[in-house]
């Protein structure tokens, strides 16, 4: 989620870089650089400013030193392979090569491990670099004057997501853009083009835009744009007209940056699964986690809020594949009961922000008492995982949005690859059974897409509903965590008062709440479960309350108990809760939309909570 700015023109190009960054800054805000091209009589040289910390760090250093030139790319970064740092940060120059990047190169390593072979010596840990490698080694092998065909030789080696920038001295002219699986748009203007990861950083200058598509290069010059696929074939395509005010940009024309959010997850979740899992050998991958799997005897869970929520369903999966016993504590209440934790124990975190102080007050502890400590969390290099002995990251981005809800969804995606691959390690889960769950994963973006597009029934459901004073939510077994995870996102944005239930549980209390000013909102899917969830639903019809189901696609029953019932596509009830919770995301959103609160930022709330 990097924030990529490049213009060729025949203006200075530094100060119209730092502008567009300025816009792109909550793309990503832990390093930033720009490189210019300087061209005079002796020729073409490079100007690579760069350093770890936020925007305004790197205008300090161009205050002192500001390169000129009219040919420039710009970068602002949130850190995926490589912590947050001057070396890390963008663009990356290798020989007369430099680039700048957003995505994740699935095969990074065996190229970084093929390049050192061939004597290329690498100065960052990023997997940027290494694209920056492969065009100057083409571009040497070509005798230097085709950077466009360099850079669409190089892009044929690499796997994965990209949204590139590429800048050569011998091409002082030219800047060679290039899209797979991230944004990327080109401005068109007057005797001067653009290119940028998303439509504010460029809207200032130009309304008239075209998009990139999967697989495309683009030859950018001052004169004009020429774009080919992959193959070198020409592809014409007009340009459009944006319309969007520079607010409403910002968010990629949705009305708030939740609803945005909400939109990501099936690419969210893509990028956090994106070369970690092989079908072939039944496997996932964990970057270079260690969970030493031989000596664990048992997996402590802790979080706050939404990750406590994931870490519910994580001690789920992680029992059920690979049979080791797992605790769900809350960070807030950990510290203070005396845990009972120590040598041979897993102390997992789970964090969107890396700082909320409760949960990395809890890994200290543990980390103290001898315990391995290994976080989940987003926000790279941040507090908790420097606290940790290791982390894996999800590849969210940035969320702003004080409600999560990518963030969620990623790290549910992340406990699925622990539990597979502890359940491979402990033998629980066979080879046969792994692949299949691989396989239904891998669909789950496409399926998150489909639930997304039932925003307008849920926002009709929400308009219904959405007067009323109390919610009750419920589910069982991996999407009781999903219930409560609904009830939080309907308290934090639309104020109104809800509970989330085990709907075993209604019974023997909150029975006494139904009647027929309650909305119950029910998980219901398909699978184990459902016979039981349906008697809890007879339960609540019975006392005149009024049903909200999500239930799968093709139920022909549900129809007969609920008023509405939200249908999505089914899937294994393992990954279900990946699935279930978008209906109650966009439900808890609508209803706020409606009662006009401040969605983004909640009365009384703050998107991380850095006090105990
Ligand atoms: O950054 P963290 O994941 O550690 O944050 C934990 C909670 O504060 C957070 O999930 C909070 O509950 C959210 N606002 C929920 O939408």
């Amino acid at each position: 989620m990097c924030g990529i700015i490049g213009y060729v023109g025949e203006k200075e190009c530094t100060p119209i870089l730092i502008e567009g960054l300025r816009k792109l800054e909550y793309r990503g805000y832990d390093s930033a650089g720009v490189a210019v091209l300087e061209t005079d009589s002796q020729g073409t040289r490079t100007q690579v400013i760069r350093c770890r910390g936020k925007l305004s760090n790197l205008e300090n250093l161009l205050r002192k030193d500001q390169p000129s030139g009219l040919v420039g790319i710009g970068h602002t970064r949130w850190a995926t392979h490589g912590r947050p740092s001057d070396e890390n940060a963008h663009p990356h120059k290798a020989g007369q090569v430099s680039v700048i990047h957003n995505g994740i190169i699935e095969n990074h390593l065996s190229l970084r491990n093929q390049l050192r072979a061939d004597g290329r010596v690498f100065s960052s840990e990023t997997d940027t670099e290494i694209i920056a490698h492969l065009i100057d080694e083409e571009l040497k092998k070509s005798g230097g004057d085709n950077l466009r065909e360099a850079v669409r030789r190089a892009l044929k080696q690499v796997r994965g997501a990209y949204a590139i920038c590429v800048l050569a001295e011998s091409a002082p002219d030219q800047i060679i853009a290039a899209k797979n699986a991230s944004p990327l748009v080109l401005g068109l203007g007057d005797g001067e083009n653009f290119i940028a990861s998303d439509v504010p950083a460029i809207l200032a200058h130009t309304r008239k835009m075209l998009f990139l598509e999967e697989g495309e290069i683009a030859d950018v010059r001052k004169t004009g744009i020429e774009v080919c696929d992959l193959e070198g074939k020409r592809i014409e395509r007009a340009p459009k007209e944006i319309t969007w005010s520079a607010v409403s940009a910002e968010k990629e024309g949705y009305k708030h940056f939740m609803f945005k959010e909400i939109h990501e997850q099936a690419r969210a979740v893509t990028d956090t699964l994106r070369g970690r899992l092989s079908v072939e050998s039944a496997d996932a991958f964990l970057d270079d986690v260690d969970l030493a799997v031989a000596d664990t005897k048992k997996i402590t869970i802790v979080a706050c809020g939404t990750s406590w929520h994931a870490g519910l369903v994580g001690k789920f999966l992680i029992e059920q594949l690979s049979r080791i016993p797992v605790e769900v504590d809350l960070a807030s209440e950990y510290r203070y009961r005396e845990p009972i934790i120590g040598k041979g124990d897993l102390l997992l975190s789970i964090s969107q922000s890396g700082e909320t102080a409760d949960t990395l007050a809890a890994v200290k502890e543990a980390r103290q008492k001898g315990a391995r400590t290994i976080c989940i969390a987003n926000v790279v290099d941040s507090s908790i995982p420097r606290a940790s002995h290791a982390s894996l990251y999800t590849h969210a981005g940035p969320e702003i949005g004080v409600a999560s809800t990518k963030a969620f969804t990623t790290q549910l995606a992340a406990l699925t690859l622990v539990a597979i691959h502890l359940g491979r390690r402990t033998g629980h889960l066979s080879e046969a059974k792994a692949s299949e769950l691989i396989k239904e994963l891998l669909l789950i973006p496409s399926k998150m897409s489909d639930i997304v597009g039932l925003a307008p029934q849920i926002q009709v459901i929400a308009r219904r509903y959405g007067q009323a004073r109390d919610f009750l939510f419920l589910g069982r077994g991996n999407n009781y965590p999903i219930a409560l995870e609904g009830a939080l996102k309907l308290k934090e944005i639309s104020y109104i008062h809800a509970e989330g239930y085990p709907s075993g549980e209604m019974k023997h209390g909150p029975i006494a709440l139904i009647d027929v000013h309650m909305p119950v909102v029910v998980l219901a899917p398909k699978g184990p479960g459902y016979d039981k969830v349906m008697s809890n639903l007879a339960e609540v019809k019975a006392r005149e309350g009024k049903i909200i189901a999500v239930a799968t696609r093709g139920d022909k029953d549900i129809g007969t108990v609920a008023d509405e019932a939200i249908l999505i596509p089914d899937a294994p009830s393992f990954l279900q809760p990946l699935l279930t919770v978008l209906p109650l995301q966009l439900l808890a959103y609508y209803v706020a939309d409606f009662k006009g609160t401040d969605i983004d930022q909640p009365r009384n709330l703050a998107k991380s909570v850095t006090v105990e």
